[in-house]
């Protein structure tokens, strides 16, 4: 582990340094006032550990199984679209990184490196995210997965139409990037951002690259057009159809819709507001957990807000069997490549661990709700 860096907002400040405004508030914005964003940070805040004492924590154990496997620690690399604006071959680094932690990575719809490059390059069980796309789109993704050997589909269904950021409308962020004299300006003052970025050239949208998308522009229109803001229970079924493998719903938030994915035949869900980057104003994840999980038998995950091992262990003392990370990895990223992710799941792994010595469990199988209050 790194001892300048001690916590994800060390590497946040890191990836601020880093990076030109333009990407770094990509990174790191959220929807209109970013109200939301802040929220999913402090509604953490509304539970408290209640520490168990006398209870022997000299042995711990982190590790937790979830669809049969047992993974080295309760979180995950969440999907996150152009990974590579952040650092070249972002998906493979964040993929490889994941394998070699014994943590699961899910590679995004608007990912930087295709879904074969990412199953031929990164070892390690593969997740693919899919956005809510016309059933035609769908379904050629849903197959090219499904032949490099993806195990597990996520549906992410907060984002039939894009969410209203404004930091990337301020500064005119599109793809590809305009070299606005702002961006070139900007690039001047983070030189080792624009070497790589100048060496590796402008990042495709891998998964739509054709003979016709030859360009960016191209890719990103066709991704934009396809998205289906009218997807429902049947689109889901549809899909469900078309995937033999598991298929979690992400981006729920009421325990009503929960059942709803269940019935529609999803083997879990996964708690999200996309990190409060598409509706300003929506309730945390953390706070409609135990409620999901006490209407549904299948594993229930989350994610949004998340940045130290408390939280993660908050999320799991209510019910939750995994915790996603969307830009606590992705800082360690922008920051230093792969090494920054290692660092940060290292880092991260050790806030977990120990959180448990602190609370008096020795294991995160152990945790329950009996180690939290409510406080407000
Ligand atoms: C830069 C960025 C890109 C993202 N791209 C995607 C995406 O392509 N697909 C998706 O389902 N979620 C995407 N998300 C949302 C994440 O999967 C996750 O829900 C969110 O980041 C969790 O919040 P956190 O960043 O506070 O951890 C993205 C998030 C960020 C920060």
């Amino acid at each position: 582990m790194n001892s300048r860096r001690v916590n994800v907002e060390d590497y946040r400040r890191l990836a601020r340094k880093t990076l030109p405004r333009v990407i770094f508030d990509y990174l790191d914005g959220g929807a209109e006032d970013e109200k939301g964003l802040a929220h999913n940070r402090n509604a953490f805040d509304q539970w408290r550990f209640t520490p168990h004492r006398l209870t022997d924590v000299s042995q711990r154990d982190i590790s937790t199984s979830l669809f049969g496997t047992r993974w080295s620690a309760p979180f995950a690399i969440a999907p996150t679209g152009f990974n590579s604006a952040l650092w070249p071959d972002g998906d493979i680094k964040l993929a490889s990184a994941a394998a070699s932690a014994g943590i699961p990575f899910i590679l995004s719809t608007a990912s930087n490196a295709s879904i074969e490059e990412v199953a031929r390059c990164a070892e390690g069980e593969k997740w693919f995210q899919l956005y809510v796309v016309q059933q035609q789109l769908a379904e050629k993704l849903v197959m090219r997965a499904l032949k490099a050997g993806y195990t597990t589909l996520i549906v992410t269904v907060d984002v039939g139409v894009n969410g209203n950021r404004e930091r990337d409308r301020h500064n005119q962020f599109s793809l590809p990037l305009k070299s606005t004299p702002s961006l070139i300006l900007s690039g001047c003052l983070h030189p080792s951002w624009t070497l790589r970025f100048l060496q590796n050239g402008m990042p495709q949208l891998a998964n739509f690259v054709s003979t016709e998308n030859g360009s960016l522009q191209a890719q990103a229109a066709v991704m934009s057009r396809q998205m289906d803001a009218g997807f429902n229970p049947n689109s889901l079924k549809r899909l469900r159809e078309l995937w033999p493998y598991r298929l979690l719903v992400k981006g729920i938030i009421r325990p009503e819709d929960a059942e709803v994915c269940i019935s529609c035949g999803a083997d879990g869900v996964i708690l999200s507001n996309h990190g409060g980057r598409q509706l300003d104003g929506s309730l945390a994840p953390i706070e409609t957990l135990a409620e999901v999980v006490a209407r549904i038998d299948r594993p229930v995950l989350a994610d949004s807000g998340f940045r130290r091992g408390s939280d993660i262990v908050k999320a799991i003392c209510l019910g939750a069997d995994m915790v996603l990370l969307g830009r606590a990895t992705l800082y360690g990223l922008a920051a230093r490549g792969q090494q920054g992710v290692d660092e940060v799941i290292a880092l991260l792994k050790a806030e977990v661990d120990c959180t448990l010595a602190q609370i008096g469990c020795p294991a995160v199988d152990e945790l329950s709700a009996a180690y939290l209050r409510r406080v407000s």
